[in-house]
């Protein structure tokens, strides 16, 4: 039988990097993106260790073309699409009054257009194999935290979009999965953008206690094979859920005191 295909966008590291070894480990063909071609070259050479027959594509998730030659070089490699991770992602810390607009913008043509764009795309090749469509959204997906508000609407809007989407899809037997991680370990936070669009660097929260990528991986890949439709992770991120629809003035409590409560937090002087 002809092995399948994901294409995995954002893989040069953290969740996108765990997601590409297990997706190959488990006998995925793959193609990996990201923009940073030294950190792809790392990857793509771990994945030769494994024996993992694979690609790589430098390419921009906000740029419409180049995910359309994303799915273009998937097909002329490969000549099929089973699963399109869309996991690319960036993130602004910054009160709203404050935030740069075109960097509000920046952060929406990667989060929420650079999922929307390679979807559009792989549509048709996906609709061949009866594949999937994961995107990786966030418990920022359905809950809001203070000086978040790009990356909480981004989230929101790839929630909206792609519920919307899995039920024109219903007929043609493509799964969408929508996965909402809360805290994961990677280069995330160090990526993170200030109000003016230059990049955070470390950050003070214990990375300790967040989850482990390749643990995140396992657990969506397990979730891909039962064709899950959305994934919540840990107790305290299936609380939140629930606190969030049942109890919504204790949920903005909360989400507010987790972010007064960082060490860095921009509501101190608010
Ligand atoms: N870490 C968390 O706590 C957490 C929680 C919930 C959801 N998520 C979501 O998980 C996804 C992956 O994040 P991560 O935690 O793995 O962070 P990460 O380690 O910073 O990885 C982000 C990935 O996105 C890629 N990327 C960023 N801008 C891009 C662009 N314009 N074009 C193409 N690729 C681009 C990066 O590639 P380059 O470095 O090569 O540019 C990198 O591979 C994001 O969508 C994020 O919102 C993360």
């Amino acid at each position: 039988m002809e092995k399948k295909v994901a294409i995995i966008t954002g893989a040069s590291s953290g969740i996108g990097e765990a997601l590409a070894y297990q997706f190959g480990k488990e006998g995925f063909r793959l193609l990996i993106t990201g923009t940073n071609e030294k950190r792809i070259n790392a990857v793509s050479n771990n994945l030769n260790k494994y024996n993992i027959d694979h690609k790589t594509l430098i390419h921009d998730v906000s740029i419409e073309n180049d995910n359309k030659k994303m799915v273009d070089f998937a097909i002329k490699s490969f000549g099929r699409i089973d699963v399109l991770i869309c996991n690319a992602g960036i993130s602004i810390r910054s009160l709203f009054e404050n935030v740069d607009i075109k960097i509000f913008k920046k952060l929406f043509n990667i989060n929420f257009f650079g999922a929307i764009y390679g979807t559009k795309f792989s549509l048709p090749y996906l609709e061949k194999t009866k594949g999937t469509i994961i995107a990786m959204s966030s418990l920022n997906g359905f809950i809001a935290t203070p000086t978040r508000s790009a990356y909480v609407a981004s989230k929101h809007a790839m929630q909206g979009f792609y519920d919307s989407l899995r039920l024109e899809l219903l007929n043609k037997e493509i799964n969408v999965m929508v996965i909402s991680p809360g805290y994961v370990r990677s280069n995330f936070r160090l990526n993170t953008l200030k109000s003016d669009g230059k990049k955070e660097g470390p950050s003070s929260r214990d990375s300790k206690k967040m989850m482990d990528p390749e643990f995140l991986a396992k657990k969506i890949f397990i979730g891909y094979s039962k064709k899950k439709r959305n994934m919540i992770f840990t107790f305290r991120g299936k609380l939140a859920h629930l606190i969030k629809n049942w109890f919504p003035r204790l949920s903005d409590k909360l989400a507010y005191k987790e972010i007064l409560n960082e060490k860095e937090s921009l509501l101190k002087n608010n």
